[in-house]
């Protein structure tokens, strides 16, 4: 059977509207991932969002649960049925039914024969022990004594530390006493004999910043079943790892470890690691995560390397994790596409970070295991820090590593090493300001909504000021000054999707500075004089064609990418201004300036053919059906913008365009570089910008070769390269030959010359020296402006150049060495020149007559 099918079915043949998996990175900042079904619906459960038309929704969500409220990692492997990624399968109810029908629908989709078909005898629920309604709603399915009351920590459910929660109650499968005996097998317990496979939350609550429980305008229903837990109970299989989902992961593992998988094998956890750790790793890379240093991306980071140890603890000492991107395709590519349309570029992310982490992790190791023979109880927290800082063990690894050894960590001297360094890296990094958070915004919001944006179409326009913002984001009735004003209907586009606010005035005197969106409210930055009520003449300023211009071209760009280096292209970032466009995307190395040069090209023929651009507001479903790009961890409502370039460049965007690609005029490609692993960046202008910097180009131009006496500045700067070189030689002969004759004096048998030249090549008179004398050593210094040369030979004698260099070279302020034959150095101290002199005699004589 297929379970997921049959879930999403059941419950649309219910009235449930089936929604897609939302992304794994939710559009929510309170929030690290996606860690339940419920997150896509959390604002209609709060009421900051309208309930749907349909108010039921069904779904399977892949969940992620590492970092944050709901973190499982470090379970992964050692316990039956946990995993970073998995997932749910929900249905929602939002203000339509409660308790009753939910649980009626879960106990009929459980044991009907139709569908999971389960032993009745093998159910067994529980229910928050103040919730008398769903004890009496179960005993109309379920015998009494199957239905078990607990307190909050187990039967009470919140998405993270705010948001909506309620009670629950929760269905579990008991897999058999002579399977699991351990005493943590318990329902609710750590172990694995009853396995929870569904929770029903009556969602009641919202839980503030303070902690305090607000009734919900509506009480709603959220539910959640582990889809991977599911298939294993139908597979008969007692661990969700020996399942369908999960045994292609570990038959490869084996194959590329060398050693079949075997559950009995003391090393069996680490096979499991990898195949969970792979999948997440995989789904997050495809979605635009990439390996990073902070955030989300670190997290990935740490999820990954904590895979790759496993192999190394399997005996892998190179890149492993990409070769199971395939088996990952072949089971999940289907129902998730985008897998296998960028399993390449999942690949090549994976490969490198493998590589990386494998230059560093055996020394590692080592450095741990020689920490651990000294350690008897506590590890030392500084040595966690050097792990992390210096070999890139994050440091749940490190405490994943003395977990297994029973070793606690000095987690306070860890943190003390990491605040120092923080605070060395914080620098005047500042924020966005607190008066964002604290603002009066959600008091606007409820009394105006969301205001209309009417500037696609026109960029001036009547409007009416609805309220008033001090530059605190306190509301006021008046400004004279800063401020933010609310307008009914406003022409000004406020800055997303990487393009920049609008500018422009109020009634002619008002100057409009910047326009963004707080809780999707518009509201643009001004200064001048307003009050509540006023009626204005909104006018956005003209740079607004050149932003367009800057947008469009961003376009054509991510379409001439995705052409020419492949569709493994993805965004990771843009902006456009009036001035500039930057375009971040996902691709494994340097472009070449090749490359580059044919992606510009591709821009500009397209602009040359005045390719028309069209703008189609659709559903989402038809957006994608039309081929429109879109991108991951954006928001979008039921309606979308789709703007196409004919068939060049289709994407979903909210942004305003050119008409036509014409209008663009130029496109000029000034940059291209890294940002962080796996991700370039593209800077490139056009429109006014681009014909400001051909205009500049062709006036640097011309003052060259003005400069140049108006000869072609190649053939003329070759030229004049000549006549220096010519020059300097001239130059060095001039010096030699009004050197001093350099004369040796012995001691002990040996040639010595240690002396002040004037100038000339140094290296040069050496050599010379070397040819005249049987046996010599000789150090020359001179003096270059406010710095010191040196260079010492040594032919046929005990004394070594390059030692002897290296102990004079500090006494002018330098460093250097080289072989016992020739070395120079340079110095920042002319002024020691005589004081070293001496002591490179001094050295000579201690060496060749023996300290006498
Ligand atoms: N949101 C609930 C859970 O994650 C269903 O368990």
């Amino acid at each position: 059977m297929d379970i997921r099918k049959a879930y999403l079915d059941f419950f649309q043949e219910r009235g449930h509207q089936l929604i897609p998996s939302s992304p794994l990175v939710p559009d929510d900042a309170t929030l690290m991932f996606t860690n339940a079904g419920m997150v896509q619906f959390k604002n209609i459960f709060t009421g900051e969002a309208p309930i749907p038309a349909i108010p039921r929704a069904t779904s399977s969500q892949t969940c992620l649960r590492a970092g944050g409220k709901h973190n499982d990692l470090d379970n992964v492997g050692y316990t039956a049925r946990h995993h970073t990624l998995f997932e749910m399968l929900g249905n929602f109810s939002f203000a339509d039914y409660f308790k009753k029908e939910a649980i009626a629908y879960a106990w009929e989709f459980i044991t009907s024969e139709k569908y999971l078909n389960l032993p009745v005898d093998k159910i067994w629920v529980t229910v928050h022990d103040s919730d008398q309604e769903a004890f009496d709603l179960w005993k109309e399915h379920i015998a009494e004594d199957r239905i078990v009351y607990f307190g909050d920590a187990d039967n009470f459910w919140q998405m993270g530390d705010t948001g909506p929660c309620g009670p629950c109650s929760e269905i579990f499968y008991d897999q058999g006493e002579e399977n699991f005996n351990g005493p943590e097998d318990k329902m609710g317990g750590e172990g694995d004999r009853f396995l929870e496979i569904w929770n029903l939350v009556f969602m009641q609550y919202f839980r503030d910043e303070t902690g305090t429980l607000n009734p919900l305008p509506k009480p709603s229903i959220d539910t959640g079943m582990g889809l991977e837990r599911v298939v294993a109970i139908k597979e008969g299989q007692l661990n969700n790892y020996h399942s369908s989902l999960f045994m292609p992961f570990l038959e490869k593992i084996g194959e590329l470890v060398g050693t079949p998988y075997d559950f009995e094998a003391e090393n069996s956890a680490s096979y499991r690691v990898i195949a969970d750790h792979l999948r997440s790793c995989s789904f997050l890379l495809a979605q635009g995560v990439n390996f990073d240093k902070e955030g989300r991306g670190y997290v990935l980071r740490r999820i990954m390397r904590r895979a790759i140890r496993h192999g190394y603890l399997l005996g892998l000492r190179e890149p492993f994790m990409y070769k199971l991107v395939d088996t990952l395709v072949a089971l999940m590519g289907e129902q998730y596409d985008y897998l296998t349309s960028k399993s390449e570029a999942i690949k090549t992310s994976m490969k490198m970070e493998e590589e990386r982490f494998f230059d560093t992790i055996e020394a590692g190791i080592k450095l741990f295991n020689e920490e651990l023979k000294n350690t008897s109880e506590v590890f030392n927290g500084e040595v966690a820090f050097k792990l992390y800082d210096t070999y890139g063990f994050p440091l749940d690894l490190t405490e994943d590593m003395l977990r297994e050894k029973n070793i606690k960590l000095d987690i306070d001297a860890f943190d003390t090493k990491m605040q120092v360094q923080k605070a060395q890296s914080k620098a005047n990094w500042k924020g966005t300001g607190d008066a964002a958070t604290t603002g009066d915004f959600k008091a606007l919001k409820e009394v105006f909504g969301v205001n209309e944006f009417v500037g696609y179409e026109n960029t001036t326009g009547q409007a009416k000021v609805l309220a008033l913002l001090d530059e605190e984001f306190k509301q006021v009735d008046s400004i004279d000054g800063k401020g933010w004003v609310l307008l009914d209907r406003t022409s000004f586009y406020a800055e997303s999707g990487g393009q920049t606010g609008d500018s422009g005035t109020l009634n002619g005197d008002v100057k409009v500075y910047d326009t963004k969106k707080f809780l999707d409210m518009n509201l643009s930055e001004v200064k001048g004089k307003l009050t509540v009520g006023d009626e204005v003449e909104a006018v956005v300023d003209n740079s607004r064609d050149e932003i367009e211009k800057h947008h469009s071209a961003t376009h054509l760009l991510h379409a001439a990418l995705r052409e020419l280096l492949g569709d493994h292209i993805s965004q990771a970032g843009s902006l456009n201004d009036a001035k500039r466009l930057r375009f971040d995307f996902s691709h494994p190395k340097a472009m070449t300036s090749e490359e580059i040069a044919k992606v510009e090209a591709w821009v500009n023929d397209k602009i040359s053919r005045g390719i028309s651009a069209e703008t189609k507001v659709m559903s989402v479903d038809e957006a994608k059906n039309s081929g429109a790009m879109a991108l991951f961890g954006e928001k979008y409502g039921d309606e979308v913008r789709v703007v196409s370039f004919a068939e060049d460049s289709i994407e979903l965007c909210g942004g305003t365009h050119v008409d036509n690609a014409a209008r663009i005029g130029l496109f000029m490609i000034t940059k291209e570089s890294g940002v962080s692993a796996g991700v370039r960046r593209i800077e490139a202008i056009c429109g006014n910008a681009a014909i400001e910097k051909v205009n500049a180009l062709r006036d640097e131009l011309n003052n060259i070769k003005t400069e140049l006496k108006n000869q072609n500045p190649l053939v003329g700067i070759s030229k004049l390269k000549e006549q220096v070189k010519a020059l300097k030689s001239e130059l060095d002969s001039v010096m030699s030959s009004s050197q001093k004759e350099l004369t040796a004096v012995e001691v002990n048998g040996v040639n010595v010359i240690v002396e002040e030249v004037e100038g000339g090549d140094i290296k040069a008179m050496i050599d010379d020296i070397k040819n005249k004398y049987e046996n010599v050593a000789v150090m020359l210094f001179m003096k270059k402006g406010d710095k010191v040369m040196l260079a010492a030979g040594s032919k046929n004698t005990v004394i070594k150049a390059g030692d002897w260099i290296k102990f004079i070279a500090p006494i002018v302020g330098g460093g250097g060495g080289g072989r016992p034959d020739f070395a120079q150095a340079g110095g920042k101290d002319p002024s020691k020149i005589t004081t070293a002199l001496e002591e490179a005699k001094v050295y000579l004589s201690e060496i060749l007559e023996g300290g006498n």
